[in-house]
């Protein structure tokens, strides 16, 4: 383990003004992504739509890294350059989501799930390496409900999280530790921001027990939002009041960054939660960098213009969101830039 290379990698991939582009829907995600734009979910439409995303001009000047599915980290641009060579040379980290998805938890409450994917993980590590991956994500998936989340589904969670965290290491690649807690459900954001910090303790535990060197990764939290079903939604200040508070609470300064998912939040709701977050973080101080991955806040508006056949429209909005968002990694960001655009 190079703790030097990780460390550099994790602070290059929060870098001022950047964020990470979360690209790394599996084949059965992207499948609902397209069928919503009317895109048949076939090999040369994905590598189609990636092309567009990582050919967009100037996106680099907001984007630290890229996400990728393995299926993309092993394809050509439509120019026949291997992606991860291509958004090297833009000064693009590649990076690859490593795990197998959320499977039911056995003997878990409702609707709880553990990631899968250790086994022969160092082995494939060493793949994603060799093709050009310098970071790597898993997702732990934490749902709010009647009971739940159980401590028993927290602490598999957390465990699996700090193996998968403990291999990267090993092998030079640094880790996106991501544990999202859901918002599909009713519940309020104070409810959010109580779970987050169950979870979140639970997590640096883990990775603290699993010798994790918290120099060299990434965590990628959720926001402490409203379940989107709650009938009383924060406001963006609460929002920012609750991360910025839960976080301090749990996230050890040794961290060099805090990348967010939006989870499914709209796109300007992530870039003004984010923004919010990072003016309050300036007032306050924080330790830590605080930046976005987000996939589905910085790809929507591209895929509704993209739609399968408008590169040119579904590039600009893609360099539009992604602007926007460099802009509130520092606190630059205001309602009128929208407009304006
Ligand atoms: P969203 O921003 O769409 O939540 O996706 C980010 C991600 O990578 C989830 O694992």
């Amino acid at each position: 383990m190079n703790l030097h290379i990780l460390h550099q990698t994790a602070l290059a991939m929060v870098a001022p003004g950047k964020g990470l582009l979360a690209a790394d829907e599996s084949t059965g995600t992207i499948a609902k992504r397209f069928a919503k734009i009317g895109v048949e979910n076939t090999e040369p439409n994905r590598r189609a739509y990636r092309d567009m995303l990582f050919t967009t001009p100037g996106f680099e000047q907001y984007t630290s890294g890229v996400i990728l599915y393995e299926e993309t980290l092993f394809q050509t641009s439509l120019a026949g350059e291997p992606f991860p060579k291509l958004l090297a040379a833009k000064g693009v980290i590649p990076g690859i989501k490593v795990d197998k998805g959320a499977k039911p938890l056995a003997g878990g409450g409702p609707e709880e799930t553990v990631t899968e994917g250790l086994d022969g993980l160092r082995e494939r590590l060493v793949k994603y390496q060799e093709a050009g991956a310098r970071f790597a994500k898993w997702r732990a998936v934490i749902t709010i409900g009647e009971g739940t989340p159980t401590d028993y589904a927290i602490r598999v969670n957390a465990h699996a999280l700090a193996r998968y965290a403990a291999l990267c290491q090993e092998a030079d690649i640094t880790p996106i530790v991501e544990p999202e807690v859901l918002m599909d459900g009713d519940n309020t954001a104070e409810t959010c921001e109580r779970v987050t910090e169950r979870v979140l303790s639970q997590v640096f535990r883990e990775l603290y027990d699993q010798r994790v060197a918290l120099e060299g990764m990434v965590l990628k939290p959720n926001m402490a939002v409203s379940g989107l079903k709650c009938p009383q939604q924060a406001s963006v200040e609460e929002v920012a009041e609750r991360t910025l508070r839960v976080l301090k609470r749990c996230v050890p300064a040794a961290v060099p960054g805090i990348a967010f998912l939006s989870g499914g939040q709209s796109d300007e709701d992530a870039t003004a939660h984010l923004n919010a977050i990072n003016q309050l973080a300036a007032a306050q101080g924080a330790p830590w960098r605080l930046t976005f991955s987000y996939g589905r806040a910085l790809q929507h508006a591209a895929q509704v213009a993209w739609a399968g056949k408008n590169v040119e429209a579904g590039r600009m909005a893609h360099l539009h969101r992604a602007r926007m968002n460099g802009l509130a990694t520092q606190g630059k960001w205001s309602p009128a830039l929208e407009k304006a655009a």
